[in-house]
């Protein structure tokens, strides 16, 4: 595993959640409110959010089916904690998908956001999911379309490709980050032994007030884009800055990006 491959894991989450809200974050409540309504959560029942980071689907949830019905887990003790002071009342838990402290069929939905391509056993987090929903409850969660129609990272990684061949394909994440192909996800939740499995794609937008808007979280060596940017010494930051910017087409003013996440549902 090279270098940069070897930080394309949840060990990049471990940052401020302010930047993170400027970084992937800015898309977050949009995709909540989306991956919300596409698996079916109605008031009433009681939903886990795995891998919460600072809180934009528990936060959703907590407003549809009130604090006390919503349980949260992240491995990130920064983000658990950015999560729990955000979400009074809501149950925040540092925790991997994988090892989840629930009994069986503790939860009516069990949601998780841009996480299972973190997760380092996938097959077994997914099984977690399954386990801590109830007979006839919902698991569902969501990917970003990496190799595709995820704009922001996708003209990150086209633009570290530019500069810095070799180690920007190498991490790359439309072909490093796994489960995030069309279907994949579907496979995941069918091995994991779920029914009633259906895919969708999901298509969010976030606003910028100009292109230093978008790029200032990079340079800190949040998730995995950030840390490849932090990576690199000043000048081929500053190139990947400006191609960066280039295959994007924006300047200073005001733009949006659209970025699209695969999503499955399926019932224990
Ligand atoms: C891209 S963030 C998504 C955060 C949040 N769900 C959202 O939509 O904004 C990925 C999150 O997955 C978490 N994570 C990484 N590995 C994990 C694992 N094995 N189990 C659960 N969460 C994990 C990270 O700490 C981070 O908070």
């Amino acid at each position: 595993m090279s270098t940069i491959a070897a930080v394309s894991g949840a060990e990049t989450f471990r940052a401020s959640p302010d930047v993170y809200d400027g970084h992937v974050g800015r898309y977050g409540p949009a995709l909540a409110a989306s991956l919300i309504e596409y698996a079916g959560v109605r008031p009433g029942m009681r939903a886990l959010d795995v891998g919460c980071g600072p809180g934009a689907l528990a936060s959703a949830l907590a407003d549809l089916l009130g604090p006390a019905h919503v349980s949260a887990v992240d491995p990130s003790q920064p983000f658990a904690e950015a999560c729990r002071a955000r979400l009074p009342g809501v149950e925040v838990v540092v925790a991997p998908a994988e090892a989840l402290p629930f009994p069986d069929g503790t939860f009516d939905a069990v949601l998780s956001q841009l996480v299972v391509n973190f997760m380092s056993d996938a097959e077994a987090g997914v099984r977690e999911l399954a386990r801590v929903a109830r007979p006839g409850g919902i698991v569902a969660s969501c990917v970003w379309d990496y190799a595709g129609e995820m704009t922001l990272l996708r003209a990150f990684w086209d633009a570290a490709r530019e500069v810095d061949p070799e180690r920007g394909a190498a991490a790359d994440e439309g072909v490093v980050m796994r489960w995030c192909g069309e279907g994949d996800l579907a496979r995941l939740w069918t091995a994991a032994g779920l029914a009633d499995v259906r895919a969708a794609s999901l298509v969010v937008s976030a606003r910028y007030a100009g292109f230093e808007d978008l790029w200032w979280p990079f340079p800190t060596g949040l998730a995995p884009s950030g840390a490849f940017c932090a990576s690199l010494d000043d000048e081929r930051r500053a190139e990947l800055h400006d191609a960066y910017r280039r295959r994007l087409g924006v300047g200073d003013g005001p733009f949006e990006l659209t970025a699209r996440a695969w999503a499955v549902a399926g019932v224990v």
